[in-house]
């Protein structure tokens, strides 16, 4: 959420932090702004409500001085509407100093009273501009504007990601860190700072992770990493492992249409080096030692949105393979509720962005609670692994569409890894076992690519569901948890009522809203193996008919048995049970990307969404 950068080194600052903020638009889009420090020592900045071309457009008609240090911000609005005054950055009443902030500043009002006690004119709605004002008046007192951060971000409540810069020390940028994320790009003769790598890639691939609390001091030829005392600070460097490519369209209309024809690769090297010559899988980031594994009695999975439907996912891999029981809740609601957790909980973050502020909450709640957090994190540094006991990486690559794909699947590869290992280190699964499962796992970056070839009839379905109001979603097993995913994807790209449920469930209540023509997506389990939870299915998809719903059957190929009943057929290739998600999830991104477009909504960048969400 909000997407910061600042650069200072000796190319024309504006450019390299527009061509940042492009690329972190995904974090946020109600507003752009930029400020930069002109070679004449005065500051310069411009604001703009909405997306960031109508930035360039208004810096098209009226340029900023070229300098070679500048900041920007791509907003997605909390405190105070989307507007042009309510856009970052923030300026002091003399114009001297600039802030650009992500996160929210819990005491806000107070410090607000106090600075308009003090004759400060505050001109936005946002918790953001105190910051500006206070910068401006500690600057004054001790001439050091990292200095002047650490006394400020000393008093400042909640979550702050803060970089800001001033007209008399032009050759700086600070930064400060609590909670939400900032990465530093180390150049060779210039220095970036941003939300994400993302920002700089282009320029750098070395980076440096800042922990909390800390205020970071950028100049052209060195960065210094303090504590908000002043004390020097501990830094984690890192080399990026992929390029600025993989941060491009490459071709596609969209980056969610590239990210899921990237779905085969992502799943291949989310598996690879996992499993050793002799079939034993190793997890190395698995810090957690094998003797407390084979303690855990209970695991709880936690996340959000998309990640937690991965998590549902997990709990009949987890119990499956390992027989623990296994439990996966919301992040946001998990604390609230008073959790049971002791030494004994292993509990499982899972997480794309690696900065949700409702999971990185439920795992601090967690470990305060004594139980052992393991991350599944598709970011490299990103708090939520920083702050787990271990941590298993996805390997999807960066995902820069706000609706989540590649990310999906991968965490469920990573999902199902865990699985495997548990029942691996507690003997309830032999080696030969886990070998056969893997095998099967890597099979299935094969049969997605087979999926993602057989879809232009999924489009085309979807194009002619353009006009619907509602489309249901029915799944039984894991095909309840994929029929809530194909849900959500719907809703938040093409605005639709859309709804998950378990199949079973519909004749509680919701059958209800079956009427004629409704398209109904039935994800339908595989007819070998558990048989009768294909044939229950098979009659949910019956009841639905007679009622005059549109079915739409997701099933596996040569599955005769639904034909009959299936208005529209998508077949999928065979797979084991537990692993059909990772199949039949991709025609529901698929139909749900379609449609969007049908409808003529932004895929990449639905409204009201941002991709990564760091308030609560
Ligand atoms: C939906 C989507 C979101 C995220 C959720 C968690 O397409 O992308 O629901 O899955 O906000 O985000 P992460 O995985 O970054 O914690």
């Amino acid at each position: 959420m909000c997407g910061i950068v600042g650069y200072v080194g000796g190319q024309c600052a504006l450019d390299v932090v527009l061509a940042g903020l492009r690329r972190l638009e995904y974090r946020g889009y109600d507003s752009a702004g930029v400020a930069v420090l002109a070679d004449d020592g005065g500051l310069a900045a411009a604001k703009k409500a909405g997306k960031l071309a109508n930035l360039e457009k208004e810096l098209a008609d009226r340029p900023l001085p070229s300098g070679p240090t500048g900041i920007g911000h791509t907003r997605w609005a909390t405190h105070g509407g989307p507007t042009d005054a309510n856009a970052h950055p923030h300026l002091d009443n003399a114009g001297r100093v600039a802030v650009v902030h992500n996160g929210i500043i819990e005491n806000f009002a107070e410090l607000r009273a106090e600075l308009a006690e003090r004759g400060h004119a505050l001109a936005s709605e946002t918790d953001t501009e105190v910051v500006s004002h206070l910068l401006s008046e500690s600057f004054s007192s001790c001439g050091d504007l990292a200095e002047a951060m650490r006394q400020v971000c000393r008093r400042l409540e909640g979550a702050f990601t803060l970089v800001a810069v001033h007209a008399d020390e032009p050759d700086v940028v600070v930064g400060a860190r609590r909670n939400s994320p900032l990465v530093v790009g180390v150049g060779d003769g210039e220095n970036f700072l941003a939300s994400d790598v993302a920002a700089f890639i282009a320029h750098t691939r070395e980076a440096i992770e800042l922990g909390q609390d800390q205020v970071v001091e950028l100049r052209r030829d060195g960065v210094v990493v303090t504590d908000f005392d002043g004390a020097p600070a501990d830094v984690r460097p890192y080399h990026v492992d992929w390029d600025a490519s993989a941060a491009e369209k490459g071709g596609y209309d969209y980056f969610m249409l590239k990210e899921i024809a990237e779905q085969p690769k992502a799943v291949a090297d989310t598996l690879l080096g996992r499993i050793d010559e002799t079939g034993t899988l190793s997890l190395d980031e698995v810090r957690i030692p094998a003797a407390e594994l084979r303690e855990v009695d209970k695991v709880v999975v936690v996340a959000c949105g998309t990640a937690y439907h991965a998590g549902l996912i997990a709990k009949y891999a987890i119990e499956h393979w390992t027989r623990i029981p296994c439990e996966t809740e919301l992040a946001s609601e998990f604390r609230y509720r008073d959790p049971i957790l002791d030494q004994r909980t292993l509990v499982i973050a899972v997480s794309q962005s690696g900065e949700t502020m409702d999971t990185l909450m439920a795992l601090r709640h967690a470990r305060e609670q004594g139980a052992k957090v393991l991350a599944i994190c598709n970011t490299n540094g990103s708090t939520i692994p920083r702050e787990s006991d271990a941590v298993l990486y996805t390997h999807a690559g960066p995902e820069v569409a706000v609706a989540s794909t590649k990310a999906f699947l991968t965490q469920l590869v990573a999902c199902y890894l865990v699985a495997l290992y548990l029942g691996q280190v507690r003997g309830t699964k032999w080696g030969d076992e886990v070998r056969g499962v893997v095998r099967e796992l890597s099979e299935i970056a094969r049969e997605v690519e087979e999926v993602l070839e057989t879809m232009e009839p999924v489009r085309e379905l979807a194009r002619s569901l353009a006009d619907k109001n509602t489309v249901l979603f029915l799944g039984r097993h894991v095909g309840y948890p994929v029929a809530l995913e194909g849900a959500l994807k719907l809703k938040e790209l093409a605005y639709m009522h859309a709804e998950g449920f378990a199949a079973g469930e519909l004749k509680h209540g919701p059958i209800a809203l079956i009427e004629k023509d409704v398209p109904v997506v039935v994800v339908v389990p595989s007819p070998r193996g558990r048989s009768v939870l294909h044939d229950k299915i098979v009659s949910n998809i019956q009841e639905i008919r007679a009622r005059g719903a549109r079915t739409i059957v997701i099933a596996e190929r040569g599955d005769a048995a639904v034909r009959p009943y299936a208005d529209h057929l998508i077949e999928i290739p065979p797979t084991p049970v537990l692993l059909q998600p990772l199949v039949a999830t991709v025609p529901l991104q698929v139909f749900a990307c379609e449609l969007a477009t049908a409808r003529g909504n932004e895929v990449d960048q639905p409204r009201n969404l941002a991709k990564s969400v760091t308030v609560e």
